[in-house]
């Protein structure tokens, strides 16, 4: 019997996947596919102070090996989540969930974690300052080692659950962000968000996004997304869930012989809704080739 289970800041998780915000809602549209539980945590949908329509359409375009995606933030803010969508959520799963949580302002971070951190399921918090689809906040805070530091130790000071700073791969030097989150509090880090890109419509002359640029995702990121767990988790203490282009067992192993402590997996469930379970169920049969008995020994290469 092979151990999938792993412990990030104190919550244990039966097993290292997690679904990556954005791309699994809150749960509800993969009920028809599977039963949620067999997941390790889930990362909700990007929530902010007040609801947001997101971007004008087209915001999705296809691209070799993955795909952008300019959302821009498309969610009903952090009241209805409390009133509504967590307790819908709570029917039909059991596990920590970790709430991710976006803003434009310092305060508006502030107040989300307030009032998430008060949920008894969510175990996690996951702080994006990494959003490539919006201005004025998002990445903004993710692109600078000051900014990163001032918004974790104003979280850090309200929250009473593990704070994980999403970061941005959209930067020269993702160590020193990463850094800068640590010394201020986090208590790990989520790394990476997506590739800022673009595509262009031969016929229309025209962006394919209506926002012009969008985060790529996919497959394709991947060794990008390998390479900078591999440099952050080289220069942090603290645990980092890797993410980026995660589609197979295998992958998950990668990251975390990268130095992951546990993973998220995004665009996969848009391409195929069985992806978290087909990784998690084929997780066993790789650790036996390589002759892995518990995840969590897993080490840095
Ligand atoms: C979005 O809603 O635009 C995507 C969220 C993100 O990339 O952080």
């Amino acid at each position: 019997m092979k151990d999938l289970s792993v412990t990030l800041s104190g919550v244990k998780l039966d097993n290292p996947i997690i679904p990556a915000s954005g791309t699994y809602g809150f749960g509800q549209e993969f009920t028809p596919y599977y039963d949620i539980n067999v997941l390790g945590s889930l990362s909700f949908k990007g929530t902010t102070s007040e609801s947001r329509f997101g971007n004008p359409t087209p915001r999705i375009a296809e691209c070799p090996n993955g795909m952008l995606n300019s959302v821009g933030l498309q969610n009903p803010g952090v009241d209805h989540v409390i009133a509504h969508e967590l307790p819908e959520l709570r029917k039909i799963f059991r596990k920590p969930i970790m709430a991710n949580i976006s803003g434009f302002s310092i305060e508006e971070y502030v107040r989300c974690v307030e009032l998430l951190t008060q949920e008894e399921q969510v175990e996690l918090l996951e702080i994006n300052i990494s959003c490539p689809n919006v201005h004025g906040g998002g990445m903004a805070f993710g692109t600078n080692p000051e900014a990163a530091a001032q918004v974790t130790r104003a979280v850090k000071k309200v929250a009473t659950k593990p704070v994980y700073i999403k970061l941005s791969p959209n930067v020269t030097d993702i160590v020193s962000i990463a850094k800068a989150c640590e010394d201020a509090g986090a208590d790990g880090l989520s790394l990476i968000n997506t590739l800022l890109g673009m595509r262009i419509d031969l016929n229309r002359r025209k962006p394919v996004l209506a926002n012009v640029m969008g985060g790529y995702s996919g497959p394709g990121i991947f060794p990008v997304a390998l390479r900078m767990v591999y440099q952050v988790t080289g220069a942090v203490k603290i645990p980092v869930i890797g993410m980026g282009g995660i589609s197979t067992a295998r992958d998950v192993i990668e990251m975390m012989m990268a130095g992951a402590k546990a993973v998220e997996v995004g665009a996969a469930n848009l391409v195929n809704p069985y992806a978290c379970k087909e990784i998690i169920e084929q997780l066993p049969v790789e650790m036996e080739k390589l002759r892995i008995d518990k995840l969590s020994d897993i080490q840095r290469v």
